[in-house]
C-alpha cells in the first residue's frame, strides 16, 4: 500500500497509468490489452457498444475485479487494488449505474454508507451537516 496525498494531486501530472490490462471471464475476453493514462484535473469518458467492457475496466479500477493480465500505476508506482477500499484509499470512488441504494437506511447513511464518520461511535451531527451542506451545494431538492 502507498501512501496518499492529503493535498490534490497538481493539474496535469499522471495519476492512473493502465498497460496491457485483460480481463477474462471463462472463455470470455472482456478486456484485452488495455492501455489508458489519467491525468489529474482531466476529464475521460470511455464510450463504447454494450458488451465492449467499459463496466469491467471501472470495476477493475474500482477494485471489484482483478484484472487477468497487465499493470496498473498509480502516481508513478505499481499498484494491486485488491478490494474496493484500496481502490478508495487511492480517491478512486465509483458511481454505478444501477444507484444501489438501501432503501431502509435514510439520505444521510447512504451518503456515508461504507465511509462513516467516527464509525466507532457514529458522529451523526458531522455526517447530517456535510450531507446538508453536499446536497445544498448540489442544489439538490429532497423534501
Ligand atoms: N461477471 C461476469 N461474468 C462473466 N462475463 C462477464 C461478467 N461481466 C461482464 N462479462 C462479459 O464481459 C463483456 C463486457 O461486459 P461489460 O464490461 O459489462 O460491457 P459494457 O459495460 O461495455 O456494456 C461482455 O461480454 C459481458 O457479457
Ligand atoms: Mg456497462
Amino acid at each position: 500500500m502507498i501512501d496518499t496525498p492529503d493535498e490534490p494531486v497538481p493539474a496535469g501530472e499522471l495519476v492512473l497509468s493502465l498497460r496491457g490490462v485483460s480481463k477474462n471471464f471463462g472463455a470470455v475476453s472482456a478486456l484485452t490489452d488495455i492501455d489508458l493514462d489519467v491525468h489529474a484535473g482531466e476529464v475521460v469518458a470511455l464510450v463504447g457498444d454494450n458488451g465492449a467492457g467499459k463496466s469491467t475496466l471501472v470495476k477493475i479500477l474500482a477494485g471489484v475485479h482483478q484484472p487477468s493480465s497487465g499493470t496498473i500505476n498509480y502516481r508513478g508506482q505499481q499498484v494491486t487494488l485488491a478490494d474496493p477500499s484500496a481502490a478508495l484509499t487511492l480517491g478512486i470512488a465509483t458511481v454505478f449505474q444501477d444507484l444501489a441504494l438501501c432503501e431502509n437506511l435514510d439520505i444521510v447513511a447512504n451518503i456515508f454508507l461504507g465511509r462513516e464518520l467516527n464509525p466507532l461511535r457514529l458522529d451523526e451531527v458531522a455526517m447530517e451537516v456535510r450531507a446538508w451542506t453536499l446536497l445544498n451545494e448540489l442544489s439538490a431538492r429532497i423534501p
